[in-house]
């Protein structure tokens, strides 16, 4: 984990989308990683299985939710844009958390609008630099 909660708060509002898909994206979108180096595509696939283990016993959420999870972490790595809000405001949040490893963020490469505005670019950079304090 741990992406910017209020960050993705924030986000999440500015574009209405789905806040127990986002958060839920946030916690456990990494957490099937195999080491801190490389990420392969992989470990959105083992993450969205996870997650599906998960449901009904940590967290419930409708079906239609658990299909934008599910999309959401499988192809959190893939680098994709087009997809529904609440699926763009997922990988918004873990794109714009990049400043953890020296990476600013393009805005050719976010989905929402409110994520490649200047203002949230440059906030959440330096926030991420910092480590989200
Ligand atoms: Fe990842």
């Amino acid at each position: 984990m741990n992406l910017d909660q209020i960050l993705v708060r924030l986000l999440a509002g500015m574009e209405s989308a789905n806040l127990s898909v986002v958060e839920l994206f946030c916690m456990l979108h990494d957490t099937q990683r195999r080491n801190e180096r490389r990420a392969p595509p992989s470990h959105g696939r083992r993450a969205a299985r996870y997650a599906k283990s998960l449901r009904g016993v940590w967290f419930d959420l409708s079906d239609k939710e658990m299909e934008l999870l599910t999309e959401a972490l499988k192809y959190h790595s893939d680098g994709y844009t087009e997809a529904d809000l609440t699926v763009q405001v997922c990988w918004d949040a873990d794109r714009l958390d990049l400043g953890r490893v020296g990476i600013k963020p393009a805005p050719h490469r976010l989905c929402t609008a409110s994520a490649k505005s200047v203002a949230v670019l440059e906030a959440a950079y330096e926030r991420s630099v910092k480590g989200n304090l």
